[in-house]
């Protein structure tokens, strides 16, 4: 997978992108992730990547001009590669984020991030650019970055072999619409406090019976939602 985000603050992504697993997946050229600053596809000598809106009102908007022209620009450059990619716009208008929207991204050659901000972008973008609109939740970032960083380390974990125990996907929360069910590890008594008996009897039947059992107890506790379809495999 190939990943291009496109930014005015470029500075922001340092240090996600060059750490943890992140990190070894792109040792392990499971995906390569480039970040564009936004300002060297400007035409003016200002570098402006903003303007006031049309109609009036308070903010600014990102103007289409240096958006249209990275986008483009990558695109070209990759011609090589034969994909189409998909242009993915971080807004809180977009479709919420979820493991089955994830899922359904992490399967894609090739992404372009664009990371909105100010008061909004030129609809044009929305418009004839952008495929897909992507809000990683019901709350107003001062811009897309943070929500492309969320993104891109949950789109890494789940490309084939970036993970090194299979089952740690098969396992997590949100697999099957259930959350994960408690863990322990050593000691198995902490404080007076003891880790369930089960879990040290060495029967694997009775304990994927129980934390089957758990995990459902907790969706039901904490997120009854997840029963009604909330999250697509
Ligand atoms: N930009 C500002 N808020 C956002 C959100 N919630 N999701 C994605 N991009 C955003």
């Amino acid at each position: 997978m190939r990943i291009d985000i496109i930014t005015i603050f470029p500075d922001m992504f340092k240090n996600i992108l060059n750490e943890s697993i992140i990190k070894r997946a792109q040792a392990k050229r499971k995906v390569k992730i480039f970040v564009h600053n936004l300002r060297d596809y400007t035409l003016d000598k200002h570098r402006k990547v903003d303007d006031r809106p049309f109609g009036g009102g308070s903010g600014m908007v990102m103007s289409a001009e240096p958006i249209f022209r990275a986008v483009e620009k990558i695109r070209t450059k990759n011609k090589a590669l034969r994909t189409k990619a998909k242009i993915v716009l971080l807004s809180p208008q977009g479709k919420r984020l979820n493991q089955g929207l994830a899922k359904k991204l992490a399967k894609s050659k090739h992404l372009i991030l664009v990371c909105g901000h100010y008061e909004g972008i030129d609809e044009r973008v929305r418009q004839y650019l952008v495929d897909e609109e992507i809000s990683i939740g019901d709350y107003v970032l001062t811009g897309g970055e943070l929500a492309a960083m969320v993104l891109v380390d949950t789109l890494v974990r789940l490309i084939p072999g970036v993970l090194g125990d299979k089952n740690s996907l098969k396992f997590e929360s949100f697999e099957g619409n259930l959350l994960e069910y408690p863990q322990y590890t050593r000691p198995a008594d902490f404080r007076a406090i003891k880790v369930p008996s089960i879990l040290l009897s060495g029967d694997h039947q009775k304990i994927n019976q129980w934390r089957k059992k758990e995990a459902l107890r907790i969706t039901r506790l904490k997120r009854p939602d997840l029963f009604n379809g909330g999250i697509k495999k």
